[in-house]
């Protein structure tokens, strides 16, 4: 092994790193010295800031995890998710605010059921503490795993507060710019309410860090939904600012906008909110993809967000890659990587992460059947996976250039000092790289390998004494080059040492 990396990388590159678990030798790599597709990778170009990857357990999908009698299966999902060793590791929690008067079906109940009788009067909670068993796993993600972008975002106010009286169907909020209500400006009174729900949290253990009071406003859903322009959105922030900030919770949450449905309205949505002078106020613009996509990134100074973005159509397919098909996991793979690299998007977040078996769609990433208590993993989940793993919040994104043909390359700055290099492979055979990183001197380096037949397997991957990695980006794979933080790369696990 050690006289065949010898002669791979040849003499002048010695001494040589052979990273512990590797896989037999491979003669491509030795070719791909000679035809020297090299990636480089520039740690001085510096693009966006990570706040990461994530899921959605809103409308009772919470509850299939929270209801799970089976303890074992309850902590497994619960890994699944956010376990940063064994599963996902997402850092990102969009919960769904209750606008509804009952449990019934997938509604998530509201903490105001009955209109106090009017805006000016004593509100009159009642929380139930369990949230449409999102603060169970809420309280999971934050404690146990860590998870810090806790979202808690509202479909709809109350149906009390709105133009139509319901929470269904659209409406407006009572008191912005062209809905008035013989009841009076409910605007104060939804603040409040949001401000309430964020101390509901906290006082049960968890910081609520993004607080949305909207969702696909442009669409009057049978189901709880509240339409909202950007110059209304920008009068209710008017309202909501000043009241997070009466109680002291600007330094933690801070406001998500708009949850589009498409793309091109949260770019008129944002620039309304701009044009009020309020772009300072927002610490996330959110979108969804269902209506259109971005085509280059928003100019917005707040991180943006794919907040919800799914397969809503396909069936139920567990597959990695087969013909391409939206659901599979290697189209997410790079869905992810068009949003990141392309569009300057710093978290991405999938519609359900749980969802019973009916409807037998795409729009979760684990089917959980509590009628008999199991579940099946979609590879969307592990194409999520490998970003959500090696990209932590706070990384921060850097260059690459030089990717071959049939490869797409990202790279990213963790706030450990560790960096991970992506590449998404759509070649129908194997491509050997080298890669160079600009201003850093890799001390190690692991590889990482997801394709129909490897499950993140570890690979063979070389570091030269000059730095250069050598590896192998397998067919229609994403292959990723870790290279640990510094300190932990001080005290290495034992490794093989080539000596001239
Ligand atoms: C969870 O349990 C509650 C009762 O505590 C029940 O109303 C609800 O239907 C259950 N939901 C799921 C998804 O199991
Ligand atoms: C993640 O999973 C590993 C392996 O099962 C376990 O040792 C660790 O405690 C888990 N992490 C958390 C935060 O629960
Ligand atoms: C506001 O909150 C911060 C911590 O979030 C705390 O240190 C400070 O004492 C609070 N101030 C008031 C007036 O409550
Ligand atoms: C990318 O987003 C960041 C905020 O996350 C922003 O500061 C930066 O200006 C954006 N870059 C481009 C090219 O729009
Ligand atoms: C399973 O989930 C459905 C949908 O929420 C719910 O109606 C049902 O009560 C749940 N069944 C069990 C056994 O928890
Ligand atoms: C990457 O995806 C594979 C499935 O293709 C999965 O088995 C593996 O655990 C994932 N890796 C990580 C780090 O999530």
């Amino acid at each position: 092994m050690l006289r065949f990396t010898e002669a791979l990388l040849g003499a002048a590159s010695l001494p040589v790193l052979l990273v512990p678990g590797s896989a037999a030798p491979r003669a491509d790599l030795l070719e791909q010295r000679q035809s020297g597709n090299t990636i480089t990778v520039d740690l001085s170009k510096t693009f966006q800031t990570m706040d990461g990857f994530g899921i959605s357990l809103a409308f009772q999908r919470a509850n299939l995890i929270t209801n799970m009698s089976d303890k074992k299966k309850q902590r497994e999902l619960l890994d699944l998710l956010f376990n940063t060793t064994t599963g996902a590791g997402f850092s990102i929690l969009r919960n769904g605010i209750g606008s509804s008067p009952d449990s019934s079906g997938d509604h998530m109940n509201t903490f105001a059921p009955r209109n106090p009788g009017g805006p000016k009067a004593a509100a009159q909670y009642q929380w139930d503490g369990k949230d449409s068993g999102q603060l169970f796993v809420s309280q999971e993600a934050y404690n146990t795993y860590g998870v810090r972008n806790i979202y808690g975002d509202a479909w709809s106010a109350p149906g009390f507060m709105k133009t139509n009286n319901n929470e269904n169907n659209g409406g407006s909020l009572c008191g912005v710019t062209g809905a008035t209500c013989s009841s009076g400006d409910w605007k104060q009174a939804y603040a409040d309410y949001l401000v309430a729900y964020v101390k509901f949290y906290a006082e049960a253990g968890v910081t609520v860090s993004h607080l949305g009071f909207l969702n696909e406003p442009e669409f009057s859903a049978s189901y709880a939904s509240m339409r909202s322009s950007g110059a209304q959105a920008a009068d209710f922030m008017k309202v909501l600012y000043p009241t997070m900030q009466a109680a002291n919770i600007t330094d933690k949450t801070g406001i998500a906008c708009c949850e589009s449905e498409g793309w091109g309205n949260q770019v008129s949505m944002t620039n309304a909110i701009k044009s009020a002078g309020l772009e300072g106020q927002l610490k996330a613009v959110t979108s969804h993809t269902y209506t259109g996509g971005p085509s280059g990134p928003m100019n917005v100074r707040a991180p943006v967000w794919l907040s919800e973005q799914c397969d809503l159509n396909g069936q139920w397919t567990t597959s990695w890659y087969s013909n391409g098909g939206a659901g599979e996991g290697l189209t997410w793979a790079n869905n992810v990587y068009s949003a990141v690299v392309n569009n300057n998007i710093s978290g991405y977040v999938y519609w359900e992460g749980v969802q019973w078996p009916n409807p037998n769609t795409n729009e979760k990433l684990i089917k959980v059947d509590n009628k008999t208590n199991t579940y099946e993993v979609a590879k969307r989940h592990w194409a999520l996976a490998n970003w959500s793993r090696y990209v932590r919040p706070g990384a921060v994104r850097i260059g690459t250039s030089g990717a071959p043909s049939g490869l797409r390359t990202a790279a990213f700055k963790n706030i450990d000092g560790s960096i991970a290099i992506m590449a998404i492979s759509s070649s129908a055979s194997a491509v050997s790289v080298s890669i160079k990183v600009s201003g850093a001197t890799p001390a190690a380096v692991e590889a990482y390998v997801s394709d129909n037949t490897h499950n993140c397997e570890k690979m063979m991957a070389t570091l030269a004494a000059d730095g250069t990695i050598s590896g192998s980006v397998s067919s229609r794979s994403i292959t990723t080059f870790f290279l640990p933080a510094p300190a932990a790369a001080a005290a290495p696990p034992p490794v093989a040492r080539a000596v001239g």
